[in-house]
């Protein structure tokens, strides 16, 4: 496990090489809405989703991922289960070094999200992936926390509010890759993909104050180019839940003109979405997909 800049033996390059997950699941938010308060982003919006703009915003999301050639497929939502729709948190998809797909499947934080993992399990199964279970107590939010290095077999894995840190010296052996953990510090930054963007192998965006300074030492030290996002991006518009599924192209929330012109300046391609329904239960179109290698 790597816990801070000091830690690594190795240059992100020389690790194995990881191939592009060209398929990506989605969840119809045909039952989302706020029905309880599990972070700061949800207080007060109980009750406010408009649930037909939020059916066009993940359509839109979808369109958007199936016109850049990923394979995509879409499960239903489950009545009684609002947040389904982020689908990135029940699972973690990984291949082994063999090549073969897998799912680690999650424990979630809240009880009232713990029976969407069943549902993705039985996702996985359907298509032949194995669903591999945590071999002790503890929390894991799956892709809201652990994240994969592009093009690298390293685990990025946030820790903190949704997953406990003691969980990741066993994923580290289920999948069989190192983990570079980073622990969060604010309650808003709840999971690591709210603060911290994966664009490609050398390039990462994140908000600092989410994390500590041996977190950010360690960040610096791992990445040829670290993009600043300030607080109005990343907090009011969720910025940083961009998805950037090949390299070029991001994903992110409509009117985050600081993080649009940094990602352009560098040269990448923004698709600008509206994902404001999202938004009121703290998540946006990183959290809204799954990408998996089956
Ligand atoms: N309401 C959901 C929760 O609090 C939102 C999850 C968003 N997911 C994410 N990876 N940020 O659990």
């Amino acid at each position: 496990m790597i816990l801070s800049a000091k830690d690594p033996t190795f240059e992100v390059t020389q690790l194995p090489a990881l191939p592009p997950a060209k398929t990506v699941l989605m969840v119809r938010p045909t039952y989302f809405d706020v029905e309880y308060v599990i972070n700061p982003h949800m207080e007060g919006q109980i009750g406010t989703v408009d649930q037909s703009r939020a059916m066009d915003q993940w359509q839109a999301i979808h369109d958007t991922l199936v016109s850049l050639g990923l394979d995509v497929k879409v499960l239903d939502g489950v009545e009684g289960l609002p947040d389904m729709v982020f689908c990135a948190n029940q699972s973690l998809p990984y291949i082994n070094q063999e090549g073969d797909p897998h799912a680690v499947m999650s424990h979630m934080h809240s009880h009232h999200r713990a029976d969407e993992v069943n549902h993705i399990a039985q996702w996985h199964e359907s298509r032949g992936v194995a669903t591999v279970d945590l071999p002790q107590a503890g929390d894991f939010e799956g892709m809201g926390d652990a994240l994969w290095h592009p093009g690298r077999r390293l685990l990025w894995g946030g820790y903190g509010y949704r997953t406990d840190l003691s969980m990741y010296e066993a994923i580290s052996t289920l999948v069989d890759a190192p983990v570079a953990v980073l622990e969060l510090v604010d309650p808003s930054f709840y999971h690591l993909d709210t603060c911290f963007c994966l664009l490609n192998e050398s390039s990462v965006m994140i908000y600092p104050p989410a994390f500590t300074s041996q977190g950010l030492e360690l960040i610096e030290s791992m990445f040829d180019r670290v993009f600043h996002i300030g607080e109005e991006d990343a907090m009011e518009r969720f910025a940083l839940n961009a998805f950037c599924p090949n390299g070029r192209d991001v994903l992110l929330q409509s009117g985050s003109s600081e993080t649009i012109s940094t990602l352009q300046s560098a040269g990448f391609v923004t698709h600008e979405h509206d994902t404001s329904e999202f938004i009121k239960s703290g998540g946006s179109v990183f959290c809204m997909k799954l990408q998996t290698w089956a």
